[in-house]
């Protein structure tokens, strides 16, 4: 078992990661301290997989366990799919020490967090992510959300799980595509944190998409780097931000090619192919670009700028939570490891992505 710990005083947690843990979910929450009932969030697609084996081994653990299923997408990450699992849990009579656990991707985990961190204003919570991206990001740190009609995320809370149970083994049945959207935040550990893990994904890119040893690596790495970033700053309010480096220019393509063209991740991809660019234009690292822009492709992931003119890029970035004064806020790369905070004027971001943006 490899074990992560998010120190964050008396709300500290593990990350345990091990191939077949969701067979331990029962006597690992069990062994939290939490009794009880236990209501396990989940959507159809995931529950349909691995629902079973996770309610056999709560229920074997002494917790009576009642399934709510969510919708599959993230246009379910709403208020009003999460008023179905608050009436679900006092339909049901959940009481403050019953946990939530989420079985499901970076929807479901957000989703049900913001519910573990309102209902009786608060109650345990449990990660069990089952994408890639979960595994490494969105299970860690405490974000929870649902959308709002004017924008993603934008009803939400900082509540730390009391546990996350990463098992490998569901990346098995995961669409490659999804797979690869994750291995893009895998990359930003390195390129934000960590030289040699770069190094590292650089030498195994071909065994990054099978669920072996590397991969597992790579989940441990990531959850590590992400858990001492938030271990400093939980809020956001300085380092932390480091964590969207790719993701200014990520949001914007993300917005303007429409929802749903990218996943989040290969906009992030190319996010961070960009953020090199601009970095080595701007007096900061020059062989990043390259090295991410090589790594995506071995990896096949997307990295060139999709033909957006730059008055469309800078008015969506605009409106993006990173700007103060004209200027936007970019995390930019100083070597391949270490990244920095810069505002950047419009003149120089219009005249980088008329350039073509490294395209
Ligand atoms: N809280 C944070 O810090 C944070 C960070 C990054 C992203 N997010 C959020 O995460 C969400 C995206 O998460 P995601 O990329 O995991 O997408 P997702 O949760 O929509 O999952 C992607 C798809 O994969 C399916 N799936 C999940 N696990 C599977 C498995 N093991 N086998 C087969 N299919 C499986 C899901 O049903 C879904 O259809 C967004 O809402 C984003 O805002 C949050």
């Amino acid at each position: 078992m490899r074990t992560v710990r998010v120190e964050l005083g008396e709300r500290s947690y593990d990350i345990s990661i091990e191939r077949g843990i969701l067979k331990e979910v029962g006597p690992m929450t069990a062994a939290l301290g939490l009794k009880g009932r236990a209501a396990l969030v989940t959507n159809p697609t995931v529950g349909a997989l691995y629902g079973d084996v996770v309610v056999k081994s709560l229920e074997a653990a002494g917790f009576k366990t009642v399934v709510i299923t969510v919708p599959d997408g993230e246009e379910y990450k709403s208020l009003e799919e999460a008023g179905k699992v608050f009436d679900a849990l006092i339909e049901g009579r959940f009481e403050r020490s019953s946990p939530i656990v989420a079985l499901g991707g970076g929807v479901i985990g957000d989703m049900a967090g913001f519910v573990a961190a309102t209902y009786l204003r608060g109650v345990p919570f449990v990660q069990v992510p089952t994408t890639l991206l979960s595994q490494v990001d969105s299970s860690v740190g405490g974000k929870t959300a649902v959308n709002h009609p004017k924008g993603k995320n934008l009803i939400g809370a900082f509540y730390q799980p009391r546990a996350v149970f990463i098992d490998p083994e569901v990346l098995k049945t995961l669409d490659e595509r999804e797979l690869r959207a994750g291995l893009a935040e895998v990359i930003k550990y390195g390129v934000i944190r960590d030289n040699e893990f770069f190094e590292f994904l650089e030498k195994n890119a071909d065994k990054l998409l099978e669920p072996g040893e590397e991969i597992i690596k790579a989940i441990e790495k990531s959850c590590a780097i992400k858990a001492e970033v938030v271990g400093r700053d939980e809020r956001e309010e300085g380092l932390r931000a480091i964590l969207n480096f790719g993701h200014t220019f990520g949001h914007a393509i993300e917005a303007l090619s429409g929802y749903g063209t990218f996943r989040h991740g290969e906009a992030v991809a190319i996010g961070m192919a960009m953020a090199a660019g601009l970095s080595a234009k701007l007096g900061g690292c020059l062989e990043c670009g390259p090295r991410i822009t090589a790594l995506l492709k071995k990896l096949g992931m997307p990295f060139a700028p999709p033909a957006i003119g730059a008055e469309a890029f800078i008015g969506a970035m605009r409106l993006d939570k990173k700007v103060s004064s004209g200027r936007i806020r970019f995390i930019l790369a100083s070597e391949m490891g270490k990244v920095f905070l810069k505002e950047v004027g419009e003149d120089v971001l219009r005249e980088y992505l008329s350039a073509g943006a490294g395209r």
